[in-house]
């Protein structure tokens, strides 16, 4: 346990970040009461069950169950780790790091990626204009990518050689473990020895970059027909393709809340190209909750842009599937006259993307096109169905839709309005019903799996970790307790791990006249038991912070103790198992 900051320098790190502007930061919040509530950025939700208690400076989501002090907030929703979200935090409030600590190998490696990143972005960019990448050159020229263009986003050219990048960057300090960490360099082995060789060799390469700026992996495309297409880095220490969206760190600053959402590189930059700053792409994976996440925290409005082909129609109706659980509006774009906007811009120029754009149905257009074409509405039998599905789906839409597409369906279809409406009205209450029970069916399953994988024994033991919360609630809120249930707070009475490392922190504070503060434990604690931390916080209405309730929990924890004992005589001690053994000889 070893102790990396000081109670002092927390403090003052916490004070000078307070959580509730932290966490708005990321998180749009409503004030109710003492706490502030919001749509949680660790799960898709659509009612606010993420709960931030400026109080006792944590946060805790009802929903997934993620919690935590600000420290570790930052540290999630940035995927930093300890150290790197204190840093963070630091730099936010101005305060100097103390010198002497951080020395994190795990956050000093990740460190060398990202400077190996960005020298290999640098010295791929510089390749583009020497003779080693001629050919890059040439096929963006080919493909209409202005200079403005590859200056903007530091596209280059891998050269067509196995070791160019190592010696790069080996003559600027890497060793080879860093580059093959940043999976630039890759090898394969034979009777036992590594051969090292570069993982871009003679590509277009496109530089992705993280919200922060850093350059967190590369795509790089080959220059002619030959498969595969496109060499992406893999998942690394800093880089997780499914969390993240190529060119964000542009489209996040226009100020509509729009994201126009393709499927390539080529797109984006294309898009880019022709004054639509807003596009971004995924990374090569189908769109990812987190993506949706990630999206919603920059947009309140999507336009999704895929191939009007079967693959991206599909692609379509998952995306709708994942906005629907988030507030962002979303708008389908149905490309007309080129396979994807690359070639559309290209061919018919960017008026043409704005009036594709301007004219994409919205969500409820597309997807009553879509159940429409599954009937024939000429019939009156599928004029029936249709509008029965279709009522079905406006159902789930808000109230202003309903209407207007009521209206219109009615209108076009000749059937009465009120008919129609009342249709609607006995769907949209089935689907009240369904969609708030589902919402919360899965938040707690999320939870309760979260639960069962960090802490199994608890849901074996609910009564003795009922009577373990209150004990660590009172504690936090009494230090004074502390020194007159000593004597029985012995940490073998504590059966689930999280609550019993908990309390091991917490007594050895207490022990020191220390305080139990959330930010002050959260530095001994890992992250999923910092969360415990602050579930327990959200409950401190629950107990009655009495020294006699802490007693009887207390008992509780000793009753319980004996009861494994009993089921199981090898953890007894010789004196309570020379007591069971004799009371078994009595009832004999
Ligand atoms: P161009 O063919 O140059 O226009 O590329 P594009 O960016 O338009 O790519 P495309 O629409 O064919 O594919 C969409 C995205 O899927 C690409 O940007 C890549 O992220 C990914 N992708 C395509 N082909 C491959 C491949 O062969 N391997 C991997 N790992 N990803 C690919
Ligand atoms: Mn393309």
């Amino acid at each position: 346990m070893a102790l990396r900051f000081t109670d002092d320098f927390i403090d003052r790190l916490r004070d000078s970040n307070d959580i509730e502007s932290v966490i708005a930061g990321y998180v749009d919040l409503r004030r109710r009461g003492k706490t502030l509530t919001g749509l949680c950025p660790f799960h898709n939700e659509k009612t606010p069950s993420f709960t931030v208690y400026p109080d006792t400076s944590s946060y805790y989501c009802f929903g997934c169950g993620a919690g935590g002090d600000v420290i570790n907030f930052v540290r999630h929703i940035e995927n930093l780790d300890y150290i790197e979200a204190v840093k963070l935090l630091a730099d936010r409030a101005g305060i100097k790091m103390p010198d002497d600590k951080v020395d994190d190998s795990a956050s000093n490696l990740r460190r060398r990626i990202y400077s190996a990143n960005r020298e290999a972005a640098r010295f791929f960019h510089e390749t583009l204009f020497t003779e080693a990448g001629k050919g890059q050159l040439d096929y963006l020229r080919r493909r209409n990518i202005s200079m403005k263009m590859i200056k903007h986003f530091g596209l280059g050219a891998a050269p067509d050689d196995w070791h160019a990048l190592e010696n790069h960057l080996k003559s600027k300090g890497f060793n080879r473990d860093e580059l093959v960490a940043a999976n630039l360099l890759r090898f394969s082995e034979k009777n036992g020895k590594r051969y090292y060789y570069d993982a871009f060799r003679a590509k277009v390469m496109y530089p992705v970059i993280d919200l922060r700026g850093n350059v967190v992996a590369f795509g790089g495309r080959v220059l002619d027909n030959s498969k595969p297409k496109y060499i992406n880095t893999s998942d690394t220490l800093v880089y997780k393709k499914s969390n993240e969206l190529f060119a964000l760190n542009f489209a996040k600053n226009g100020n509509e809340r729009k994201i126009i959402l393709c499927e390539g590189y080529m797109d984006v930059i294309a898009l880019h190209g022709a004054g639509f700053e807003n596009a971004v792409a995924g990374l090569g994976t189908a769109l990812t909750p987190e993506q949706v996440s990630l999206i919603s925290r920059y947009a309140d409005e999507v336009a999704l842009c895929y191939d009007s082909d079967e693959a991206g129609q599909k692609a379509v109706r998952a995306a709708l599937s994942l906005f629907s659980k988030t507030g962002v509006r979303v708008k389908v774009i149905r490309l007309q006259g080129g396979k994807d906007p690359d070639e559309i811009i290209r061919v018919h120029g960017k008026e043409m993307f704005a009036k594709l754009l301007n004219n994409a149905d919205n969500d409820t257009e597309y997807k009553l096109s879509v159940i429409r074409s599954k009937y024939d509405v000429e019939s009156s039998d599928g004029k029936v169905n249709f509008l029965r599905e279709a009522a079905n789906y406006l159902a789930t839409t808000d109230s202003l839709e309903r209407d207007v597409y009521a209206m219109r369906l009615a209108d076009e279809l000749g059937v009465s309005k009120d008919a129609m409406l009342q249709q609607i009205k006995q769907a949209s209450k089935r689907e009240y019903y369904r969609k708030t029970k589902s919402e919360f069916q899965n938040a707690q399953k999320q939870a309760q799996e979260m639960e069962k994988m960090v802490d199994p024994q608890r849901v074996k033991n609910m009564r003795a970790a009922k009577a373990e919360d209150t004990v660590l609630i009172s504690l936090f809120n009494n230090a004074a307790f502390y020194k007159k249930l000593k004597d029985r707070l012995n940490n073998d009475i504590f059966v689930t791990p999280v609550n019993k490392q908990i309390l091991n922190v917490v007594m050895s504070r207490l022990e020191n006249d220390e305080s139990v503060d959330i930010s002050h434990l959260s530095q001994f604690l890992t992250s999923e038991q910092t969360g415990a931390v602050a579930k327990l916080l959200s409950k401190q209405s629950m107990v009655s912070n009495t020294l006699k309730e802490c007693e009887d929990c207390i008992t509780v924890l000793e009753e319980e103790k004996k009861k494994r004992e009993i089921s199981d005589p090898s953890k007894m001690s010789d004196d309570s198992f020379l007591a069971f053994f004799n009371s078994l000889k009595k009832e004999d």
